[in-house]
């Protein structure tokens, strides 16, 4: 039975790190482990937790993923979707995203960047009803696809 809440200051070190787990995949396939879900610290998740729209699935009591958004000028940017090891691929990631938009309905548009080596995850918005706007090399080992998606009222 899965749930998905808003996060609170407690959930933040297992949302760390579900992020560390989950981002190892991409750090390995582009030999480059300075991304920010790598870096990012207790600190700064704790910090977001009270301004972003931070949310977790818990399952069976335990987080196993999570989601931020960011809303500015009627723009949400979507940040960490993280869906722990051995809970991949059953729908935890496509349910934490439905979530996140449903629940910023002040929002027009939501949109994120995503490592363009992460085939899946292009696929996995895409079936979302997200489109890929650009592509912006951002080292030479990572170039992101940045994807939107505009609410139709
Ligand atoms: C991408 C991610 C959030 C998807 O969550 P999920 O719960 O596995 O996804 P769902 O079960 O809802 O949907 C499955 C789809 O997700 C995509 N996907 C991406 N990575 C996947 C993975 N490691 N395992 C399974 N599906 C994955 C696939 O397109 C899959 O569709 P398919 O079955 O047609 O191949 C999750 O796999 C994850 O945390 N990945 C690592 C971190 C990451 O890359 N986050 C996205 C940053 S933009």
């Amino acid at each position: 039975m899965v749930t998905i809440l808003p996060a609170r200051p407690e959930h933040a070190a297992a949302i760390l790190a579900i992020q560390k787990r989950a981002f190892e995949a991409e750090a390995m396939l582009c030999r480059e482990r300075d991304i920010p879900p790598l870096t990012e610290t207790l600190d700064s998740v704790i910090a977001q937790i009270a301004v972003a729209q931070v949310l977790v699935a818990v399952e069976d009591g335990r987080v196993a993923g999570s989601i931020r958004g960011t809303l500015a000028d009627g723009t949400c940017s979507i940040e960490r979707l993280s869906v722990d090891l051995g809970f991949q691929g059953h729908g935890l990631g496509s349910a934490l995203l439905d979530a996140l938009e449903r629940s910023l309905p002040e929002a027009a548009r939501f949109e994120l960047l995503t490592n363009q080596a992460m085939e899946g995850n292009v696929r996995f918005y895409v079936r979302h009803g997200y489109r890929v706007v650009d592509t912006l090399v951002h080292s030479d080992r990572i170039t992101l696809v940045r994807m939107g998606k505009e609410v139709v009222a």
